[in-house]
């Protein structure tokens, strides 16, 4: 594909650490080993919609050392707008793909990186294969659940602002003699409860791909308790479920639901059953607004000069991953079609349960 000469990047989805790292790679690498111009589009598929189109030129000067330490995206990015069914704002929904496609085809791209998510991907394959677009996907998400990589982008960082918290949160619990209740993000998926709750020292895990009892759980506290130590840490991911099996979560603007509050109910209900002081921190947004940790940093920069590549090599439709100590690439159907929640016999719930962690089961 030696014509290319202008590709597009975005960010699309929720933010994360490693956005602007990712970015700063392909710019590098579309610059310097191709002699490549790269377009910066604005607030992700929205920046195309828009006329004239929301873009910024990202060249070398733009992208230094500083880009990779910044959290957030400096392009913007959205996880609301169905670009199928966009909300018009009067109740009716618009399919405006096509506008899209004009957008891309305004800025004359040659091939269009986008940073995202499964549902990010979905949708931007959708509009590739109608309007015949080049695609290339990056991986990013904290919930790290796409099934295809090893790894995606921020997951590594929102785990390290976790383990912060429980750090954090250990010494005032050992000072007034209470239960923590840590309640961290992962959208459907355990993993960063997981891997922060091993990393963190908890005494108790709960992600929704395992089942709960509160009794085991206060079981777990009393033993605790027993054992001489006069507190306890419990991490709680957002996505687990009340005993009843009742997902826990809020109403934001809009009518979009998020999960959020399963913390204070197994806060109370363990107070309860122990008798403990119990009080509970919910994390939220800070797992992802913080500068990339170095292994975010890695990976990010490795994906955007791979990204570029598989652009130089006219390998489209493809998705980055990580796979055995290396970036590889796999077809971005798969990447969509492949879920990855905490699987409950690995190596990772073995090691909590090997620990004498209690995943409340
Ligand atoms: O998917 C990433 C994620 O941070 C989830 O962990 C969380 O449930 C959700 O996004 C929060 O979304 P929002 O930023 O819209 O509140």
């Amino acid at each position: 594909m030696t014509a290319t000469k202008r590709i597009g990047i975005l960010t699309s989805g929720g933010d994360c650490a490693g956005l602007n790292a990712v970015m700063r790679a392909a710019v590098h690498r579309a610059t310097l080993t191709y002699g490549w111009q790269v377009l910066g589009i604005k607030e992700g598929t929205q920046g195309l919609l828009k006329r004239p189109v929301q873009y910024q030129v990202l060249d070398l000067p733009q992208v230094d050392g500083n880009m990779m330490r910044m959290g957030g995206t400096i392009l913007g990015t959205t996880n609301r707008g169905d670009p199928f069914a966009y909300p018009m704002g009067d109740g009716t929904f618009k399919d405006r793909s096509d506008e899209i496609i004009g957008g891309y085809r305004e800025l004359g791209l040659d091939a269009l990186i986008g940073i995202g998510g499964d549902g990010s991907f979905a949708i931007l394959r959708k509009i590739a294969q109608k309007g015949g677009l080049n695609l290339v996907g990056v991986p990013k998400t904290i919930d790290n659940d796409l099934g295809a990589t090893e790894v995606s982008v921020g997951f590594d960082t929102a785990v390290g602002v976790a383990v912060e918290a429980l750090d954090r949160l250990q010494p005032t619990a050992a000072s007034h003699a209470r239960i923590m209740v840590l309640e961290v993000m992962g959208r459907d998926a355990g993993h960063i409860a997981l891997s922060a709750g091993i990393a963190g020292g908890a005494d108790v895990i709960l992600i929704p791909e395992i089942p709960y009892s509160i009794e085991k759980i206060a079981e777990k506290m009393r033993q605790v308790k027993a054992s001489g130590r006069n507190f306890g840490l419990v991490v709680v991911s957002e996505a687990v479920k009340t005993a009843d099996g009742g997902e826990v979560k809020k109403v934001f603007e809009g009518g979009e639901k998020r999960y959020g509050g399963i913390g204070d109910y197994i806060g109370e209900k363990l107070a309860r059953a122990t008798g403990a002081e119990t009080r509970v921190t919910v994390l939220g947004h800070v797992q992802r607004g913080s500068p990339p940790s170095p292994r975010d940093r890695l990976v990010a920069s490795a994906f955007g000069v791979h990204a570029v590549d598989l652009i130089a090599e006219g390998k489209f439709d493809r998705m980055v991953a990580w796979s055995n100590r290396g970036v590889v690439d796999v077809p971005i159907e798969e990447a969509i079609a492949a879920y990855a929640s905490v699987d409950p016999e690995g190596t990772l719930v073995k090691t909590a349960r090997g620990l004498g962690i209690s995943l409340g089961d």
